[in-house]
């Protein structure tokens, strides 16, 4: 079988294995060339396949040599399906770090649900060492089924002031259109709450803390986004926002319990703009993504994935440049949000057009990263290979 690029929207799907393979070690390279942490020795990661939980558990592993569970909701071959990308991440993740002598231990499924909680800590305690010092919760999901009720709610990324209209970049057709966003009834800014917000985090410091699973010293993160004023409307002041503000509110709690019975810490941290699955179908956000990549690019201070949160965990969460802000929140996006790099995004913001964008914009190089969340645009990745499904079936994680 032979994998191309298929994309709908700014939607991926089609994902290549080989290309996710090469992903995976690009940003296992990164790692291993770069400054080394002590600290984290048996971790946790919720949404462990891609993106930044997927940066994380890398930097994680081979930075700092931690054993890792990971949580993620991804399908391997079915028919004639090849499976999702953060599968192959997983696959490619798992063998690496096995290959270091590392557990890599995963679990495919709800992290919502009652039953994927209980099935990791029984795997704790009887096959992890006891004990996790590290949780990292990093999903990104448009639905969740609360475990107490079995009622099922939906986020919906919508506005919660005004309608709102901004060019966007439509991947597949590569072109600018204009974007909308609705404003959100009650029940839709509810809802993305129960998604998006800190209720499931909470849920799983509270099942692992009743099943005496934590270390002293137990530190969680979890991944948050604030942007800049020119996605205020559609970030800040948005549904997902008053979820972030949710999650906040959490760490707050959470910090305060952790700190009494264990010495520990809960954090948000609020990372940078990146072309991730979850963040290229925000509206506005892609062209937000373009610009700010041209300008970090030029002043040299651009990064990815994986240079974002080795820098969180080495500088700050297990070193001492914790950048904290007046609000409690760890900020390796302070780099983004630089008033000279702010000031540069706005001014080419006004100058934007459908026509200009490509040459405007690094939009080469958000839609290179995008591509390659896929598996996709690799230099060194024959595409044209023939794969073989039975064989690529065969490999478990
Ligand atoms: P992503 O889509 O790349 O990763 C999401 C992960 O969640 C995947 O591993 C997926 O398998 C997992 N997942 C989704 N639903 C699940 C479920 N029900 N059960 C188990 N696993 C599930 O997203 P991302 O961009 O890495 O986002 C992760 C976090 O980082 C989010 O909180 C996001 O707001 C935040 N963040 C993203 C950006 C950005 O620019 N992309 C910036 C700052 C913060
Ligand atoms: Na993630």
């Amino acid at each position: 079988m032979v994998i191309k690029p298929r994309l709908k929207g700014s939607l991926a799907l089609t994902a290549h294995p080989a290309g996710c393979e090469e992903f995976v070690k690009r940003q296992i390279d990164y790692v291993k060339k770069s400054d080394k942490y002590s600290g984290p020795k048996k971790v946790l990661i919720i949404g462990s396949s891609s993106g930044y939980g997927l940066a994380s558990r890398i930097s994680l592993a081979f930075g700092a040599g931690a054993d890792t569970i990971g949580v993620a909701f991804e399908k391997g071959v079915e028919g004639k399906r090849v499976g999702t990308a953060g599968w192959w991440n997983t696959v490619a993740f798992t063998e690496e770090a096995r290959k270091e002598g590392l557990i890599a231990k995963n679990f495919m499924g709800d992290a919502f649900s009652d039953e994927i909680k209980e099935n990791v800590i029984e795997y704790i305690k009887k096959e992890f060492g006891g004990k996790i010092d590290l949780l990292i919760y990093s999903l990104a999901s448009g639905v969740r089924t609360d475990p107490k009720t079995g009622i099922t709610y939906r986020s919906a990324l919508k506005s919660t002031t005004n309608e709102i209209e901004g060019p966007t970049i439509n991947l597949e057709k590569e072109n600018i259109e204009n974007g909308k966003m609705e404003v959100a009834t009650e029940e839709e800014l509810i809802s993305t709450v129960k998604v998006m917000g800190g209720e499931d985090w909470k849920l799983w410091i509270e099942a692992l803390d009743k099943a005496d699973v934590l270390t002293e010293g137990f530190k969680t993160v979890a991944y948050s986004y604030l942007g800049p004023k020119v996605t205020y409307g559609i970030y800040k002041e948005g549904t997902i926002g008053a979820a972030k503000r949710d999650l906040e509110r959490t760490s707050n709690e959470l910090n305060d319990y952790l700190g009494k019975k264990y010495h520990g810490e809960a954090y948000v941290s609020l990372s940078k703009a990146l072309m991730t699955r979850a963040s290229a179908v925000i509206p506005v956000f892609p062209l937000y993504a373009a610009l700010l990549y041209k300008i970090m690019k030029e002043k040299g201070i651009h990064e990815g994935t994986i240079e974002q949160k080795h820098r969180l965990l080495k500088d700050m969460i297990y070193g001492d440049h914790k950048e904290l802000d007046s609000d409690r929140r760890l900020r390796p996006d302070n780099w983004e949000m630089r008033e000279d790099v702010q000031s540069a995004v706005e001014s080419l913001w006004d100058k934007v057009t459908p026509e200009n964008f490509k040459e405007l914009t690094d939009y080469a190089g958000v839609r290179e990263e995008f591509m390659n969340l896929n598996g996709f645009d690799f230099d060194n990745v024959d595409y044209d290979q023939d794969l073989d499904l039975d064989e690529l079936a065969a490999k478990k994680i």
